[in-house]
Formats: structure tokens, sequence, C-alpha cells
């Protein structure tokens, strides 16, 4: 299985910019925001991930994480040039995708919690179809609404409805077999000119394809998309890691604990970080 992060899209809602800069480039507490979502990929056990995002942010992530080898993995680099619409990485990721299965993440969405790993994994289990999530908000108007049965079979798929038939917010977290990129070039721009994750998950709904994964009210989604939300993102990540002294997305960590690289690799990378927290929380790491 493949992963993509798409890391692009603009912060001009969340600050007052004239310029198009993608917000995944900043910090979440401790960490670059992108760490995050690419965590939940390393969790999910994918090694090779294509990272999306605008002309200007690109060099400044591949900057930040080089080819991957470091963590015993593979990165690759797309430019998208104008925020069209999630669907599209799939057509502009044909060529990484090849004939694989492949996860998208969206690169502002912030996942924790108990049994993900295991989630994840059943995900990956689908075969033949996509898996989405559902997570239980207040107000699910400003998302992707999934309405389903008793036996969770997904009855309907709303992108921002005013009235929503549910109160399951869709996260930025999708697993598609490998038609997904045929399905993304069929695609028609909705009404706000974009190609929408939505219309994409309908394709699988309509053929009874659909299958949908519920998030426990114990569990974390956090997405970035307005001032009060990272701060939130930011405060939650703080509580946890000072209260538990485990960190969240410490990317090294998990590529270590996946034994995708060894523990003098890891400490080889702490050391280079070695004033700062994180760094010392990775050298500490080595001597458990
Ligand atoms: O966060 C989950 C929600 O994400 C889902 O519930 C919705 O169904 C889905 O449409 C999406 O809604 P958003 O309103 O959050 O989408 P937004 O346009 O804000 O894009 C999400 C992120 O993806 C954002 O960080 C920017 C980036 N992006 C967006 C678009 C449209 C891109 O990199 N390229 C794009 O073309």
């Amino acid at each position: 299985m493949k992963g993509i992060i798409l890391s692009g899209g603009s912060a001009t809602r969340l600050f007052p910019l004239s310029k198009s800069i993608s917000k995944q480039i900043m910090p979440v507490y401790d960490k670059p925001m992108i760490y995050y979502p690419l965590s939940t990929l390393m969790l999910a056990g994918i090694r090779e991930v294509l990272i999306i995002s605008t002309p200007r942010d690109l060099p400044v992530f591949q900057d930040l994480l080089g080819t991957g080898a470091q963590l015993g993995m593979k990165f690759d680099y797309i430019v998208q040039d104008k925020p069209n619409g999630l669907a599209q990485a799939f057509v502009l990721g044909e060529q990484f995708i090849g004939t694989d299965p492949v996860c998208l993440i969206l690169g502002d969405n912030i996942f924790y919690g108990q049994n993900f790993s295991q989630m994840l994994q059943r995900a990956q289990q689908t075969g033949d179809g996509a898996c989405i999530f559902g997570y239980y908000v207040k107000d699910p108007r400003a998302y992707g609404v999934v309405a389903f049965d008793e036996q969770a079979n997904v009855l309907s798929l709303e992108e921002k409805p005013e009235h929503p038939k549910s109160n399951y917010a869709i996260p930025g977290l999708y697993f598609y077999d490998r038609s997904v990129t045929k399905r993304a070039k069929e695609l028609k721009p909705s009404a706000r000119g974009e190609y929408e994750i939505t219309d994409l998950n309908r394709t699988y709904l309509d053929e009874g394809k659909l299958k949908v994964e519920l998030f426990g009210r114990g569990f974390a989604w956090l997405d970035t998309g307005n001032c009060d939300s990272l701060l939130e993102a930011s405060n939650f990540v703080s509580t946890i890691q000072k209260r538990q002294g485990f960190y969240i997305a410490c990317i090294e960590e998990i590529a270590w604990r996946n034994a995708w690289i060894n523990q003098a690799q890891l400490y080889e990378l702490g050391e280079k970080m070695e004033k700062t927290e994180y760094g010392q929380y990775i050298l500490s790491l080595c001597v458990s």
C-alpha cells in the first residue's frame, strides 16, 4: 500500500495573507504539522509516501523530509498548481500509485487514540473498494457527512450540508483500491469548482463498495482549519506529551519501532537535534 499526503491549499482562510502559503509548514506545538499525518501513514505500515503541495511550499517540505531514507522510507514530491480539489491527488499521483492500493491523508488532520494502528490495519484489508471513517461531532456542517444503518452500511454521503443527515463527520483519511485513479479522472468539478473527494467516494457507494469505520468517543480527531482549532491542537499535544512523557507523532520513534531503522540510526537522528526537547526525547529512547 502507498500513501499520499495532500499538503497544499492555502492558509489564507486562517491568516490575513495575500499570498498562498500552506499551513502545513507551520508547527503544531513542537513539530511541523506534516509530521502528524506522516506518522499516521507510518502507523499504517506505509513506507512509500507522495507529498503534494503548492509550487511555493513543496521545496520546503523537500528540504525538511528529504528522500525519506533517514527513516527507512521513500518520499516523492509533486506540485499541485492550484487547489482544485482533494480528488485531484489521485490524478497527479497516477504514476506514483501504479497498480497499488493507496491511502490519502490531508496534511492538516491529526489523529490520536488507542487501537488506532489496529483500525488502520483493518481499513487496509478492505480489498476491492474503499474505506472511510466516521467521527461524531456536535456540528458536522463544515465537513463531509456520512449516514449509515445499524450494520454500518453507508446510506448517504454529503459535502458540507446545510441540514446534515447524521452527526458523523468524515475525517481526512481515506483508503482506496487500485481503481481510484480511473474514478478520479472521470469526475466533474462541483458547483464550487473542485474535484470533490465526496463525489469520488460516492462512486464506490453506488457500487456497494464503500465501508465506514467509526472512531469511538475516546478518540481525538483534530483538524486545523481555523485559528482556534490550531491553538487547540497545539495545547492538546502539549498536554498529552507533558502528562505521559510519550511523544505524539515522533516520526523517528515510529520508524524505529517499525524496525525500519536501527537504534544506532535513531541515535544519530536524535544527536542532530540534541538542543531541542524533541531531540532529547529521541536520545532517551536509545537508552531504554
Ligand atoms: O478535514 C476533513 C474534511 O476535509 C472532510 O470532511 C471533507 O469531506 C473534505 O472535503 C475536506 O474538507 P475541507 O473543507 O477541510 O477541505 P479544504 O478545502 O480545507 O482542504 C483540506 C486540506 O487539503 C487543506 O489543508 C488544504 C488541502 N488542499 C485542499 C484542496 C481543495 C490541497 O492541498 N489541495 C486542494 O486542492
